[in-house]
């Protein structure tokens, strides 16, 4: 067992954790978000996403967002963008990498994207042609890895086969998406024996979210797999609006305590991230759904 001796972690909190909430979340609270974020060491942040508003009314502001953010040397502001049209919106504020996001799972692709999987790949060419011309990288997520809310299990083979027609497209990463967070351990271990039979641990990353608290151990047998890359939403923000029950994405603050406990590098400020997490939640009236925040401020 080779554990990595640096992990790059991706933070989704400003797009995966407040795509979902309901109430109106002011523009500068947002910006201030992804901000502290970056002040707390983070240099990959999803600042936001370029679906159709009416899908997903809480990004319809992500233009704003991506001009209202302060800008740092080293930090990669991403994008969620579903087709061309989302591309293109993300290019024009000068998103500096974008990431698309197809399914293992049929009717989770048409409840989510509006089509099939087959279909959602084919309209991903466009996309892809477009961020080779500009340039930019992408990203790719598989969505209900570890399980679909409408169909149940997923076998490993059928993520396999989005993984590797998204790293064939031309995704630098394929990110492995327990969208509704059912996975535990042995379901970890079954999917990345079969596609470690087929990709390198440096194509994948890890996306567990945590609503059945199975995330801490789902990552640490990613890391045990050499997977070295993970993504995180500050105060466990989140869910996804199109995946029924699923709470937000791990705590950035509970894997960064877990990872710096194992001597792993993050390059992440742990005080700093608590303080961007209790904030947020404070915005949001929502209880921190970290919980090292939780125990942190309880003797603060
Ligand atoms: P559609 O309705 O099939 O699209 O939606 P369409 O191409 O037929 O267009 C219909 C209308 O949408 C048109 O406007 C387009 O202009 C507009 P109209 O003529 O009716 O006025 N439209 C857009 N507007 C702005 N920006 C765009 C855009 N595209 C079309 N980019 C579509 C298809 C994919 C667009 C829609 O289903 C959609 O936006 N879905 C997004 C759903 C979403 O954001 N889900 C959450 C993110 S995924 C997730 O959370 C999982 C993840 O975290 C990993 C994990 O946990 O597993 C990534
Ligand atoms: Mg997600």
């Amino acid at each position: 067992m080779t554990l990595p001796s640096t992990v790059q972690l991706v933070e989704v909190g400003p797009r995966d954790g407040l795509q979902n909430q309901k109430q109106t979340i002011a523009l500068a609270a947002k910006v201030q978000l992804i901000d502290d974020l970056a002040d707390a060491g983070h240099t990959v942040i999803e600042a936001g996403s370029f679906v159709n508003p009416k899908w997903v009314p809480q990004m319809a502001d992500s233009e704003q967002v991506f001009t209202g953010i302060t800008r740092r040397a080293g930090v990669r502001y991403c994008a969620l963008t579903p087709n061309l049209q989302g591309f293109e919106r993300a290019l024009a504020v000068g998103a500096e990498e974008v990431a698309i996001f197809a399914a293992a799972s049929e009717t989770f692709s048409h409840k989510n994207i509006n089509c099939s999987v087959a279909d959602s790949l084919q309209r991903y060419e466009k996309l892809m042609d477009a961020a080779r011309q500009h340039n930019i990288a992408v990203r790719g997520y598989v969505s209900c890895v570890l399980g679909c809310p409408y169909e149940g299990d997923v076998a490993p083979m059928a993520v396999a086969e989005v993984t590797g027609k998204l790293l064939e497209m031309g995704c630098y990463e394929v990110s492995l998406g327990d969208t509704i967070g059912v996975g535990s351990a042995g379901g970890m271990q079954r999917l990345l024996s079969e596609l470690l039979a087929r990709f390198k641990p440096a194509d994948l990353a890890v996306h567990c979210h945590d609503t059945y608290g199975q995330a801490l151990s789902n990552i640490l047998v990613a890391l045990q797999h050499g997977i070295a890359t993970v993504d995180t939403s500050v105060a466990g923000l989140g869910g996804c609006p199109y995946a029924p029950g699923a709470s937000g994405n791990v705590a950035t603050e509970d894997v960064v305590y877990m990872l710096h406990g194992m001597g792993i590098e993050t390059g992440l400020d742990l005080d700093k991230l608590i303080a961007a997490g209790s904030r947020i939640s404070a915005t949001l009236g929502r209880e921190n759904a970290s919980a090292v925040a939780r125990a942190r401020l309880a003797y603060a």
